[in-house]
């Protein structure tokens, strides 16, 4: 299943999910060797920050939502935390190297009791979600109060200079490289389209404090291509 239109048009709804879930079914096995072609090594630092935000929490069971094939498991047990990796890609999950347990499932229905997490991270994976409000209402009953919120998300610079720079690379090397690297040009003409789908920023924090978190507050990574979001459980 594609998963852009014809016309290149986003997909919406129960279209979008499946095609989401499609195609991170068929990238698994070379998700890894692009995320660092295209990121140029960034990513790690990226997840790093993630992980320095939960600091207000010291240890505890931290959820992975979208752990793709596991990256953000890895750097949180090094930091002392427990994580457990959740995804709705099969694919995703089976090409994941980690010792952390992952569980397959949705986040609009996260397979866990409430309050029974200590932090939560997301990496790279709003734009995906269908319904995000639906996601921040359960990412906000699985933390317990107090427990940290901490999202990763590539967005567009808001400098002129960035932008351009982001467009180019994003818009025109990246596809190329996905043809080469991942057999898929598709999905990475997806990538950068799908930024479309992420709230301006001053909604998008609402929408996390409308779910039940306090303290939401964003930072953006390398020259704003990056984006942040953290946030406490009330
Ligand atoms: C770009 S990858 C990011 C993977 C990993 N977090 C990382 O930083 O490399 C996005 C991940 O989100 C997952 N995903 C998208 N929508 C999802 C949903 N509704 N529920 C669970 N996982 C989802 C995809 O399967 C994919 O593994």
């Amino acid at each position: 299943m594609s998963v852009l239109g014809r016309d290149g048009a986003l997909p919406q709804g129960d279209a979008k999910h499946d095609a989401v879930e499609g195609m991170f079914d068929r990238l698994a096995p070379r998700y890894d060797r692009m995320n660092r072609i295209i990121s140029l090594g960034m990513d790690t630092g990226w997840r790093r920050r993630t992980v320095d935000a939960l600091a207000a929490v010291s240890g505890g069971t931290v959820l992975d939502l979208a752990t793709g094939t596991g990256d953000l498991c890895r750097d949180l047990a090094a930091r002392g935390y427990t994580p457990i990796g959740i995804d709705f890609s099969a694919g995703m999950l089976a090409a994941a190297r980690v010792d952390a347990p992952l569980v397959r499932g949705d986040g609009a229905a996260l397979p866990f009791a409430a309050a029974s997490a200590d932090g939560l991270t997301c990496g790279f994976a709003l734009r995906n979600f269908v319904d995000l409000d639906a996601v921040f209402a359960e990412c906000a009953r699985v933390l317990r109060p107090g427990g940290r919120f901490a999202a990763l998300d590539a967005t567009v610079p808001t400098n002129p200079l960035m932008r351009a720079g982001n467009a180019v690379w994003f818009r025109g090397a990246v596809p190329l490289l996905g043809r080469v690297v991942a057999h898929d040009a598709e999905a990475y003409r997806y990538l950068p389209k799908s930024t479309a789908y992420l709230p301006a920023l001053p909604e998008l924090e609402d929408r996390l404090r409308a779910a039940g978190f306090r303290d939401v507050r964003h930072t953006t990574l390398t020259g704003g291509s990056v984006l942040l979001l953290t946030g406490t459980r009330a």
